[in-house]
């Protein structure tokens, strides 16, 4: 059987990862600059991290959420300390999208309607509802399109309140930092506003922080910058550092009731083995710092680089604008320097590094960066 084939795929064969680099088949070893598309927090095969899920999976790899399982509760705890959001309720999913998905099925249950706001250069999913709210009309097909999402331009207050003011919105989504869309950072003001707005009109805020989030902008969630309390977050990728898992924490304000959601998977005793241990290592090693700081020297050393027309971003989620197309530079680091960066359309680099990224690391980057800029200008 052949794999649909829907990936553009890089002729690299990835087999063993140790801290901020991957090693490929032929021993050859990458700095990542792009944790797997923002995936990995807490560093490749960190050994509290491996230590964790083998002895889980040597104990019990899986039983159904329709057993008592403490490890849920050991996850919702810790994440509950160490993003100050105690209050919150965990659910349990497997990715991104089904964290949306599930976040904007208890917005409309709780308001008794389905009008969603969402943002220009969004994206939350490609399941129906999340991608219906997903800037894209190219992944839109024709079973997910909806006539009551409405897509407005990100940090336009007065957009926004227009909309609501119509009385049949029930969430808006927001990214804490939009990613896919370019590293695009929707402002402190803008946040509190809309905060404010949406609890004056019971409409609920829901933050994704997919991508955003478990540290890598510098605070646990990016909207904390803002100093909000969303009604709902939705976290993945960095959660499981790879191990596939999703959580919607959800605000104090919603009732639960036994079958209102559901997943087989979700939550099952290997993907909180590994959730716990990203958790013990986040917090051990201040990874949110160190994301913070090491952040705040690349943008540093970033802005001393002459050619690049915007860099954006905070902590270790940062885009690098350019006027030309990037893929010859995204290319020539790659496979010249062997070190993995992502994209955002044709003009943008973006950087997703695991947490852990040392300053030396970034520094290599820099360096190595500087060097393609001024091979491709000759
Ligand atoms: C902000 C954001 N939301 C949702 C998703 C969807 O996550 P998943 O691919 O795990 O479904 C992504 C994935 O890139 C994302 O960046």
């Amino acid at each position: 059987m052949e794999l649909f084939d829907v990936y553009p795929l890089f002729d690299i064969e990835p087999v063993k990862g140790e801290g901020s680099f991957v090693i490929d088949k032929n021993g050859q070893r990458y700095l990542d600059l792009y944790g797997g598309h923002a995936v990995i927090s807490i560093g490749h095969s960190h050994p509290h991290y491996v230590a964790n899920i083998s002895s889980q999976l040597e104990r019990l790899g899986f039983y159904s959420n329709s057993i008592q399982n403490p490890l849920q509760k050991e996850l919702a705890r810790k994440l509950g300390e160490i993003s100050g959001m105690d209050n919150y309720r965990l659910f349990l999913c497997n990715s991104g999208a089904e964290a949306n998905e599930n976040a904007l099925k208890l917005a409309s249950f709780k308001t008794g309607k389905s009008k969603v706001i969402s943002f220009k250069k969004g994206f939350h999913g490609r399941t129906s509802a999340s991608v219906a709210v997903t800037d894209n009309p190219k992944i839109i097909a024709p079973i997910n399109r909806r006539d009551d999402a409405v897509i407005l331009e990100l940090n336009n207050l007065p957009l926004v309140e227009a909309e609501i003011a119509k009385g049949d919105v029930a969430a808006v989504i927001v990214e804490g930092i939009q990613g896919i869309g370019g590293i695009h950072l929707p402002g402190v003001e803008f946040l509190k506003n809309l905060q404010k707005l949406c609890n004056e009109n019971g409409v609920v805020l829901i933050l994704d922080e997919i991508q955003s989030g478990y540290g890598r902008s510098g605070k646990f969630f990016a909207f904390q910058y803002a100093g909000i309390t969303p009604d709902i977050v939705t976290t993945a990728k960095g959660m499981g550092n790879g191990f596939p898992i999703g959580g919607v924490l959800i605000g104090p304000d919603f009732e639960a009731w036994h079958g209102m959601l559901g997943t087989t998977f979700g939550g099952n005793h290997l993907a909180c083995a590994a959730a716990i241990a990203v958790l013990d290592v986040i917090k051990s090693q201040k990874l949110v710092s160190n994301a913070a700081t090491v952040g705040e020297y690349l943008m540093e050393e970033l802005s001393k680089i002459k050619g690049i027309k915007e860099i954006r971003g905070i902590g270790l989620m940062i885009g690098i604008e350019f006027e030309q197309e990037v893929a010859p530079i995204r290319k020539k680091l790659l496979f010249d320097k062997k070190i993995f960066t992502g994209v955002s359309g044709a003009h943008i680099i973006r950087l997703l590094p695991p947490l852990n990224l040392k300053k030396e690391n970034a520094s290599l980057f820099i360096e190595k960066f500087k060097e393609v800029l001024s091979e491709l200008d000759n």
